[in-house]
Protein backbone atom coordinates (compact mmCIF):
# COMPACT_ATOMS: atom_id res chain seq x y z
CA UNK A 1 0.00 0.00 0.00
CA UNK A 2 1.63 3.25 -0.82
CA UNK A 3 -0.09 6.67 0.42
CA UNK A 4 0.50 10.28 -0.28
CA UNK A 5 -0.14 13.05 1.94
CA UNK A 6 -1.12 16.30 0.45
CA UNK A 7 -0.71 19.05 3.24
CA UNK A 8 -2.87 21.92 2.18
CA UNK A 9 -1.05 25.04 3.76
CA UNK A 10 -1.41 27.96 1.14
CA UNK A 11 -4.25 29.83 3.41
CA UNK A 12 -3.87 33.69 4.04
CA UNK A 13 -4.31 33.14 7.72
CA UNK A 14 -6.31 36.45 7.76
CA UNK A 15 -8.71 35.64 10.48
CA UNK A 16 -5.72 34.31 12.79
CA UNK A 17 -4.59 38.50 12.46
CA UNK A 18 -0.94 37.46 12.57
CA UNK A 19 0.56 39.06 9.15
CA UNK A 20 1.83 35.79 8.38
CA UNK A 21 0.64 33.01 6.37
CA UNK A 22 -1.07 30.72 9.35
CA UNK A 23 0.51 27.79 7.97
CA UNK A 24 4.37 29.59 9.24
CA UNK A 25 2.44 30.79 12.29
CA UNK A 26 4.26 29.81 15.77
CA UNK A 27 3.04 27.29 17.82
CA UNK A 28 5.13 26.45 21.16
CA UNK A 29 8.58 26.75 19.08
CA UNK A 30 7.74 25.13 15.73
CA UNK A 31 5.54 26.05 12.67
CA UNK A 32 2.15 24.96 12.69
CA UNK A 33 3.03 22.95 9.27
CA UNK A 34 5.87 21.66 10.71
CA UNK A 35 3.52 20.17 13.45
CA UNK A 36 0.92 18.78 10.91
CA UNK A 37 3.81 17.05 9.29
CA UNK A 38 5.01 15.08 11.74
CA UNK A 39 1.37 13.85 12.33
CA UNK A 40 2.30 11.87 10.04
CA UNK A 41 5.44 10.21 9.85
CA UNK A 42 5.15 7.95 12.42
CA UNK A 43 2.85 5.74 9.67
CA UNK A 44 4.68 3.21 7.63
CA UNK A 45 2.54 3.18 4.52
CA UNK A 46 2.56 6.87 3.75
CA UNK A 47 5.68 7.13 0.94
CA UNK A 48 5.50 11.10 -0.16
CA UNK A 49 4.36 14.04 1.20
CA UNK A 50 3.17 17.45 -1.06
CA UNK A 51 2.77 20.31 0.38
CA UNK A 52 0.75 22.74 -0.75
CA UNK A 53 2.51 26.16 0.06
CA UNK A 54 2.03 29.77 0.48
CA UNK A 55 3.38 31.42 -3.28
CA UNK A 56 5.77 33.52 -1.31
CA UNK A 57 6.94 30.71 1.11
CA UNK A 58 7.16 27.89 -1.36
CA UNK A 59 10.81 28.30 -1.72
CA UNK A 60 11.97 28.72 2.02
CA UNK A 61 9.61 25.90 3.28
CA UNK A 62 10.81 23.91 0.39
CA UNK A 63 14.17 24.44 1.61
CA UNK A 64 13.33 23.54 4.86
CA UNK A 65 11.69 20.16 3.86
CA UNK A 66 15.01 19.76 1.94
CA UNK A 67 17.10 19.37 5.09
CA UNK A 68 14.84 18.36 7.51
CA UNK A 69 12.04 15.94 6.09
CA UNK A 70 12.56 11.99 5.91
CA UNK A 71 10.37 11.28 3.19
CA UNK A 72 10.10 12.30 -0.45
CA UNK A 73 8.47 15.92 -0.19
CA UNK A 74 7.33 18.61 -3.36
CA UNK A 75 6.41 21.59 -2.84
CA UNK A 76 4.15 23.33 -4.97
CA UNK A 77 2.64 26.75 -4.24
CA UNK A 78 -1.26 27.06 -3.91
CA UNK A 79 -3.95 28.63 -5.60
CA UNK A 80 -7.00 31.39 -4.49
CA UNK A 81 -9.23 28.56 -3.15
CA UNK A 82 -8.93 25.32 -0.81
CA UNK A 83 -10.23 23.20 -3.72
CA UNK A 84 -7.64 24.85 -6.41
CA UNK A 85 -4.97 24.01 -3.83
CA UNK A 86 -5.94 20.53 -3.84
CA UNK A 87 -5.87 20.45 -8.06
CA UNK A 88 -2.39 21.42 -7.65
CA UNK A 89 -1.76 18.90 -4.92
CA UNK A 90 -2.68 16.12 -6.41
CA UNK A 91 -0.97 16.89 -9.99
CA UNK A 92 2.14 17.29 -8.73
CA UNK A 93 1.48 13.19 -6.80
CA UNK A 94 4.24 10.58 -8.10
CA UNK A 95 2.25 7.71 -10.73
CA UNK A 96 3.53 5.51 -8.10
CA UNK A 97 0.83 6.13 -5.09
CA UNK A 98 -2.49 4.59 -4.77
CA UNK A 99 -4.11 6.47 -1.94
CA UNK A 100 -3.55 9.73 -0.97
CA UNK A 101 -4.51 11.88 2.36
CA UNK A 102 -5.65 15.41 1.96
CA UNK A 103 -5.00 17.23 5.12
CA UNK A 104 -5.37 20.93 5.92
CA UNK A 105 -2.44 21.79 7.75
CA UNK A 106 -4.31 23.90 10.19
CA UNK A 107 -4.97 21.35 11.82
CA UNK A 108 -1.32 20.38 13.30
CA UNK A 109 -2.85 18.83 16.52
CA UNK A 110 -4.43 15.64 14.37
CA UNK A 111 -3.80 12.53 16.32
CA UNK A 112 -1.73 9.26 15.10
CA UNK A 113 -4.67 7.24 15.74
CA UNK A 114 -7.28 9.07 13.51
CA UNK A 115 -4.39 9.03 10.18
CA UNK A 116 -4.08 5.50 11.37
CA UNK A 117 -7.88 4.47 11.30
CA UNK A 118 -8.30 6.77 8.26
CA UNK A 119 -5.53 3.97 6.34
CA UNK A 120 -6.72 1.27 7.53
CA UNK A 121 -10.27 2.08 6.47
CA UNK A 122 -9.06 2.66 3.12
CA UNK A 123 -7.15 -0.76 3.05
CA UNK A 124 -10.09 -2.44 3.70
CA UNK A 125 -11.22 -1.37 0.40
CA UNK A 126 -13.03 2.00 0.88
CA UNK A 127 -12.71 4.83 -1.68
CA UNK A 128 -13.02 7.66 0.35
CA UNK A 129 -13.05 8.07 3.98
CA UNK A 130 -13.47 10.81 5.97
CA UNK A 131 -12.97 11.50 10.40
CA UNK A 132 -16.55 13.08 11.87
CA UNK A 133 -17.72 14.10 15.17
CA UNK A 134 -20.93 14.31 16.53
CA UNK A 135 -22.56 17.72 16.37
CA UNK A 136 -23.82 18.86 20.17
CA UNK A 137 -25.10 21.91 20.61
CA UNK A 138 -28.37 22.70 19.20
CA UNK A 139 -28.69 23.65 15.15
CA UNK A 140 -31.20 26.26 13.63
CA UNK A 141 -31.94 26.97 10.30
CA UNK A 142 -31.93 30.99 10.31
CA UNK A 143 -33.17 33.87 7.43
CA UNK A 144 -31.97 37.14 8.45
CA UNK A 145 -32.53 36.92 12.62
CA UNK A 146 -35.40 34.74 12.48
CA UNK A 147 -35.54 31.63 13.51
CA UNK A 148 -37.15 29.46 10.21
CA UNK A 149 -36.60 25.87 11.98
CA UNK A 150 -34.64 23.51 14.53
CA UNK A 151 -31.99 20.88 12.48
CA UNK A 152 -32.38 17.42 14.10
CA UNK A 153 -28.52 17.60 15.08
CA UNK A 154 -28.67 12.95 15.65
CA UNK A 155 -27.73 12.84 11.55
CA UNK A 156 -25.16 15.72 11.26
CA UNK A 157 -21.69 15.63 11.82
CA UNK A 158 -18.85 17.96 11.37
CA UNK A 159 -15.98 16.59 9.16
CA UNK A 160 -12.31 16.68 9.93
CA UNK A 161 -9.48 15.59 7.72
CA UNK A 162 -7.23 14.18 6.89
CA UNK A 163 -9.53 12.54 4.35
CA UNK A 164 -8.31 9.81 2.41
CA UNK A 165 -9.04 8.40 -1.08
CA UNK A 166 -8.11 6.33 -3.83
CA UNK A 167 -5.67 8.10 -5.86
CA UNK A 168 -7.77 7.51 -9.02
CA UNK A 169 -11.23 8.11 -7.66
CA UNK A 170 -10.49 11.66 -6.29
CA UNK A 171 -8.63 12.72 -9.56
CA UNK A 172 -11.88 11.68 -11.44
CA UNK A 173 -13.70 13.60 -9.13
CA UNK A 174 -12.32 16.95 -9.48
CA UNK A 175 -11.44 16.06 -13.08
CA UNK A 176 -15.30 15.89 -13.66
CA UNK A 177 -15.89 19.60 -11.91
CA UNK A 178 -13.45 21.87 -12.67
CA UNK A 179 -14.96 25.03 -11.64
CA UNK A 180 -16.46 23.74 -8.42
CA UNK A 181 -15.20 24.85 -4.49
CA UNK A 182 -16.01 23.07 -2.05
CA UNK A 183 -15.27 23.52 1.58
CA UNK A 184 -13.85 19.80 1.68
CA UNK A 185 -12.75 16.88 -0.37
CA UNK A 186 -15.69 13.89 0.03
CA UNK A 187 -17.69 16.77 -0.97
CA UNK A 188 -16.27 16.48 -4.70
CA UNK A 189 -16.19 13.01 -4.52
CA UNK A 190 -20.10 13.05 -3.34
CA UNK A 191 -20.88 15.08 -5.94
CA UNK A 192 -19.10 12.64 -8.54
CA UNK A 193 -21.28 9.79 -6.84
CA UNK A 194 -18.51 8.28 -4.95
CA UNK A 195 -19.57 6.50 -1.89
CA UNK A 196 -18.05 7.90 1.37
CA UNK A 197 -17.53 6.35 4.78
CA UNK A 198 -16.93 7.51 8.05
CA UNK A 199 -14.73 6.87 10.99
CA UNK A 200 -14.40 8.50 14.48
CA UNK A 201 -12.35 11.69 14.60
CA UNK A 202 -10.57 13.76 17.55
CA UNK A 203 -11.70 16.85 18.98
CA UNK A 204 -7.67 17.43 18.72
CA UNK A 205 -7.94 17.69 15.14
CA UNK A 206 -9.42 21.17 15.58
CA UNK A 207 -9.07 23.49 13.13
CA UNK A 208 -6.72 26.49 14.09
CA UNK A 209 -8.82 29.65 12.53
CA UNK A 210 -8.88 32.59 15.11
CA UNK A 211 -6.66 33.37 17.67
CA UNK A 212 -8.64 31.85 20.11
CA UNK A 213 -8.10 28.63 18.53
CA UNK A 214 -4.39 29.37 18.45
CA UNK A 215 -4.28 29.82 22.21
CA UNK A 216 -6.12 26.77 22.71
CA UNK A 217 -3.73 24.52 20.69
CA UNK A 218 -0.86 26.63 22.49
CA UNK A 219 -2.09 24.99 25.64
CA UNK A 220 -2.23 21.47 24.69
CA UNK A 221 1.43 21.72 23.12
CA UNK A 222 2.59 22.90 25.86
CA UNK A 223 0.36 20.39 28.31
CA UNK A 224 2.42 17.77 26.27
O1 LIG B 1 -9.55 28.61 4.89
P1 LIG B 1 -9.90 27.20 5.29
O2 LIG B 1 -10.22 27.09 6.73
O3 LIG B 1 -10.86 26.53 4.39
O4 LIG B 1 -8.51 26.42 5.09
C1 LIG B 1 -8.38 25.03 5.30
C2 LIG B 1 -7.01 24.62 4.82
O5 LIG B 1 -6.89 24.87 3.44
C3 LIG B 1 -5.87 25.38 5.51
O6 LIG B 1 -4.85 24.48 5.91
C4 LIG B 1 -5.40 26.35 4.44
O7 LIG B 1 -4.01 26.64 4.51
C5 LIG B 1 -5.71 25.59 3.17
N1 LIG B 1 -5.94 26.49 2.02
C6 LIG B 1 -5.13 26.39 0.90
N2 LIG B 1 -5.33 27.24 -0.17
C7 LIG B 1 -6.29 28.18 -0.12
C8 LIG B 1 -7.13 28.29 1.01
C9 LIG B 1 -6.95 27.43 2.08
O8 LIG B 1 -4.23 25.55 0.86
N3 LIG B 1 -6.42 29.01 -1.15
Amino acid sequence: MSVAVVLVAAGSGERLGHGVPKALVDLGGRTILDRAITAFLGQSAVTELVVVAPPAAADSIASTLRSGCPLPAVVVPGGLTRSDSVRRGLAALSDAVEFVLIHDAARPLVPASVVAEVIATLRSGSDAVIPVLPVVDTVKRVAGQQVTETVDRTELRRVQTPQGFRVDVLRAAYAAAPELVATDDAGVAEAHGVQVCTVAGDEAAFKITTAYDLRLAELLVSAG
